[in-house]
């Protein structure tokens, strides 16, 4: 790689991103069931039915794992709570066992002086609370700040910051529209529902823990590189659509207390009461801006849909196993977007980047040099982010394992570190190695 640690200020932060379902194997330690674990037990909606039971078994693993990050020079870890671990039925009793194991992986980050940031919410939602209608339920908001207190009580007094949730345009669009991820609902009253209750979660839970005396309190955004995938109108139509759906939506709402227009309008007959009110809560200041980057992404118009009449085009550029053109430009033009017209000096993080590639063990170790330079190149346009104004306070590497892909099961491999997860075996990749030399300069 050649960007080197000493061309970011001190204060800047690199560390590395997981999830608990990803990672920790969601049949240990008493966790109750969430909507992924039936999700993927319905046939067709995951690569070979695979699911979160035993993953890369953290839960036993996590001191081996912890070791890797300061090993590499990396100084933050990233990591979700699972809120069907903490709280088996989503409300009520929680579980002791889940709150002890928080408890142990905190303060084996701090013997490592490895800063935790939290992420409340990572896709695990009890399947209890999913019986109840999920995001779609108006009450979710409520549930989840009450989980929030209950592990925030455990935790709170020892993480460096707490992100509310990871990723909303997934966790609503991608999960209530477009059907790819857990519950599988392809529906726009619901889709519309959960665009909104997923900021009013947001909002309470944040209310909740500033009452608790809670600081440096955050969200996790997904941002695309997104344009016209033609010179036509209606491309140029449906691209800024679908940024105003994936990339505006979610911050405009807690910057400026508003949706954008055509998004708005769309959603508009399927909006839940009180919506307009609600805003003033979802718009209630946040500490730090977490921005989660992959890829560029081309649109055109499909007439032949309603609304959001678009459709996805391949683009030219070379590609990650995901399928997802690499373009390293793009996230500079997000954070420095970021900054100018929604949160100034805010700081801000990026809190996933990285590469899926179809990593094979040989000779006992593993070449990546395409993630190589792929992180090389997206760390560096976070510094020239950096330096055109942006206040990037660190970067974060999606992630620190080979994990639970989603609906792609175990076959993409993201991790700095090849896990065999038939012998659970860890094995730091090449980029690892080269990011640990970059990090030492
Ligand atoms: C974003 C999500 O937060 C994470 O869970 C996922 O594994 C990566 N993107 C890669 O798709």
């Amino acid at each position: 790689m050649d960007f080197k640690r000493s061309d970011f200020p001190q204060d800047f932060i690199f560390g590395a991103a997981t999830a608990a379902y990803q990672i920790e194997g969601s049949s240990f330690g008493g966790a109750g069931s969430s909507h992924w674990d039936t999700f993927a037990a319905t046939p067709g909606n995951v690569l070979r039915a695979e699911d979160g039971a035993i993953a890369c078994d953290h839960y036993h693993h996590y001191e081996e794992d912890l070791d890797l990050l300061p090993a590499a020079g990396l100084g933050a870890y990233r990591f979700s709570t699972s809120w069907a671990r903490v709280m088996p039925e989503g409300t009520g009793k929680p579980n002791q066992e889940g709150l002890d194991f928080y408890d142990r992986l905190v303060d084996a980050m701090l013997a490592r002086n490895l800063s935790p940031y939290q992420t409340l919410y990572h896709w695990d939602m009890p399947s209890a609370l999913a019986d109840r209608g999920g995001w779609t339920n108006p009450d979710v908001a409520k549930w989840f700040a009450d989980y929030a207190e209950v592990i925030t009580n455990k935790i709170g007094d020892r993480v460096h910051s707490i992100a509310t949730v990871n990723e909303p345009w997934c966790v609503a669009f991608l999960s209530h529209f477009l059907g790819i991820h857990a519950p599988g609902l392809r529906d726009i009253r619901a889709a519309a529902r959960a665009m909104h209750h997923i900021l009013l979660g947001h909002g309470t839970a944040m209310q909740r823990l500033r009452e608790m005396g809670q600081n440096n309190i955050g969200i996790v955004l997904n941002f695309e590189h997104t344009i016209p995938a033609d010179d036509s109108a209606g491309s140029a139509r449906a691209a800024d659509l679908h940024d105003q759906i994936i990339n505006r939506w979610f911050i405009e709402a807690i910057t400026k207390g508003r949706y954008p227009e055509d998004a708005l309008a769309g959603f508009l007959p399927h909006m839940p009461k009180g919506w307009e009110e609600d805003l003033k809560l979802i718009s209630k200041p946040i500490d730090f801006l977490g921005v989660n980057y992959y890829t560029r992404n081309l649109f055109a118009e499909d007439p032949t849909m309603p609304w959001p009449s678009m459709k996805l085009v391949e683009g030219p550029l070379p590609k990650t196993q995901m399928g997802w053109e690499i373009y390293p430009d793009g996230l500079h033009t997000v954070l420095t977007r970021m900054a100018r017209d929604y949160v100034g000096d805010l700081p801000m993080f990026v809190t996933e980047n990285g590469m899926s590639w179809d990593d094979q063990i040989e000779n006992g170790a593993v070449y990546d040099p395409v993630r190589e330079s792929y992180l090389d190149d997206h760390i560096q346009a976070t510094l020239r982010a950096l330096k055109d104004g942006a206040n990037m306070k660190g970067y974060f590497c999606w992630s620190l394992l080979d994990n639970y892909e989603w609906a792609l099961g175990y076959e993409r491999r993201f991790g700095l570190v090849h896990v065999d997860f038939e012998t659970q075996k860890r094995t730091p990749k090449a980029s690892y190695h080269a990011l640990k030399a970059a990090l030492a300069r």
